[in-house]
């Protein structure tokens, strides 16, 4: 694809999905938001004007029926849920800039603002809806998308039941977008991520697309249509609005709506593909906005080799998993285990190993090993480098390149090679120091020694600065230990070498090894 990285377009906005609050947060929100924390904090270190969002979907039937589970009014059911995924962020260490809440007063103004403009441009119809609709993933169903149980009932293909719907509604003209959309998908080749679900979204499209019911009429939870509180918006209208409210819609002139709208990139999970790049798009076409330039489908996790439920009773609880592993060893596990895009599998043996073997043993290791022989042989000061051999070169040469590898690769949402590529360097340094054996130059060659140490604190600086994004505990930590200030750990300031004769402090371990 082609990577848009001109100076000129320094702005990036990156949202994940608004999470709905009928339960408490899982490993799968977790997900998605560590993945786009590591992207904007890319982003910023690499001096982009970034705007992180994230957030909770508070809305509609599903949370309504949580609600109504618990005895508790739908408006304090939601703060209190929505609050857990406030401290998730923290949890996970994410740093959004904005945390959305469809209850929001912002909110509504913008939903029924898009709504208007809709009517306006006589996209929006009234009429009646009959047919299924699943409330777990609140979405209308097609008799033909349905898999018939051996019980002779229907269900969505996510497994979630349905349920037959009769009442009148309000309609998109979805269905005089098809060609636009198409359109769209072929002029933006890089609109829908990764490719296989590009096709995926094309083969849809290209099957045609029915006008699509967006208000509901059978309960009062949701946003109301203006001028018919009768109708409430439909939750998934209401939900994707999200993107537009928190860069300041609809007050259009407004400098964070400029600078913002479009988004660069809506990452969100596989289930979800379909609302973010049919509905959305043709939405905001048929409104006069500007689609998203992104849309990136990550994969699902399961959970010992199985799908995460509540009835198997193997969901995975977030906030202790960063209480048990650490906050960098899971964001670590989480955007190395695999390809960001495809299915992974989280297991306890999998995520100790992941956080032994690469955190502790190659990342943790190199740090401590450098650190220690800095105190032993250099009085505990940043050595003056002697000249440079071929080896010294090569390194250092490798390490001065992950800024052009990464950017890339972060563009493209490929964490999973980003990461690899800073263990590569990370590995090479393990092998230098082994073979160039500094404790024993130490001994007959001291001037060499420096040159040594020398040449792997650069290499442990400048992969400290490119792991921020990651691993931001242990990054920060391994930068504090080299004395590099806090304001000089941007990307830009990566060539900026250490301070020969700068005094260390003695080293702490930075990753710990896990017990299995
Ligand atoms: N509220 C909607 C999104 C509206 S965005 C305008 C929603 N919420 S959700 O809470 O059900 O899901 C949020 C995200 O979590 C989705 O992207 C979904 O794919 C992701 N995951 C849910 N279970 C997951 C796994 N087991 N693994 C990985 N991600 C998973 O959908």
């Amino acid at each position: 694809m082609t990577v848009d990285l001109s100076p000129t377009m320094p702005r990036y906005y990156v949202t994940t999905p608004i999470y709905y609050v009928n339960d408490v947060p899982h490993l799968g929100h977790a997900y998605t938001t560590v993945a786009c924390d590591a992207l904007a904090r890319f982003m910023r270190l690499d001096g982009r004007d970034v705007r992180f969002t994230t957030g909770t979907d508070e809305h509609g039937q599903k949370v309504a029926k949580s609600a109504a589970a618990t005895g508790l009014e739908p408006g304090a059911f939601t703060d209190q849920v929505s609050e857990r995924f406030r401290s998730l962020v923290e949890a996970v260490g994410a740093a959004p800039n904005d945390f959305i809440r469809t209850t929001e007063d912002r909110h509504y103004r913008s939903v029924q603002e898009i709504w208007r403009r809709l009517v306006q441009r006589d996209e929006i119809y009234t009429g009646k809806y009959e047919g299924w609709y699943s409330v777990r993933d609140e979405a209308y169903l097609a008799e033909s998308e349905l898999v018939r149980q051996p019980d002779g009932s229907f269900r969505a293909a996510s497994g979630a039941p349905v349920e037959w719907v009769a009442e009148s509604s309000y309609f998109f003209r979805l269905s005089s977008w098809q060609e636009p959309l198409l359109r769209w998908y072929a002029e933006h080749p890089d609109f829908i991520g990764p490719e296989s679900r590009r096709n995926e979204v094309v083969r849809f499209v290209e099957g045609g697309l029915e006008d699509l019911s967006v208000s509901r009429t059978s309960f009062r939870w949701g946003i109301p249509v203006p001028d018919d509180p009768e109708h409430v918006i439909y939750v998934w209208v209401d939900a994707l609005t999200n993107y537009l409210t928190s860069a300041g819609f609809p007050d259009e002139g407004s400098e964070t709506y400029d600078r913002f709208w479009p988004a660069n990139l809506h990452v969100v999970g596989k289930d979800i593909v379909r609302f973010h790049a049919v509905y959305w798009p043709a939405m905001l076409l048929a409104a006069g906005l500007a689609p998203p330039r992104r849309v990136f489908a990550h994969g699902w996790w399961t959970v010992e080799g199985q799908k995460m439920s509540k009835s198997v009773g193997n969901v995975v609880d977030p906030f202790q998993l960063v209480q048990e592993y650490g906050l960098d060893q899971v964001r670590y596990f989480l955007l190395r285990e695999v390809p960001f895009g495809n299915d992974g599998d989280y297991s306890r043996a999998a995520m100790i190993h992941r956080a032994n073997a690469d955190l502790a043993n190659d990342y943790g290791n190199l740090a401590q090993r450098v650190l220690t022989l800095i105190q032993r042989n250099c009085g505990g000061a940043i050595p003056e480098p002697g000249p440079a051999a071929a080896e010294d070169d090569g390194l250092l040469q490798a390490a001065a390149r992950l800024g052009p590898e990464l950017r890339p690769l972060m563009e493209t949402q490929q964490m999973h090679a980003a990461l690899r590529a800073l263990w590569d360097v990370i590995r090479a340094a393990n092998a230098y120091i082994d073979h160039a054996a500094p404790w024993a130059l130490a001994r007959t060659d001291m001037g060499r020694c420096q040159t040594v140490l020398s040449v792997l604190l650069e290499v442990l600086r400048r992969v400290a600065i490119f792991s921020q994004p990651f691993v931001p505990v242990g990054a920060a930590a391994i930068l504090d230990q080299l004395a590099v200030p806090a304001d000089r750990r941007n990307f830009s300031d990566a060539d900026e070498a250490l301070t020969p004769g700068t005094p260390l402090d003695p080293p702490t371990p930075v990753f710990p090894r896990l017990a299995s």
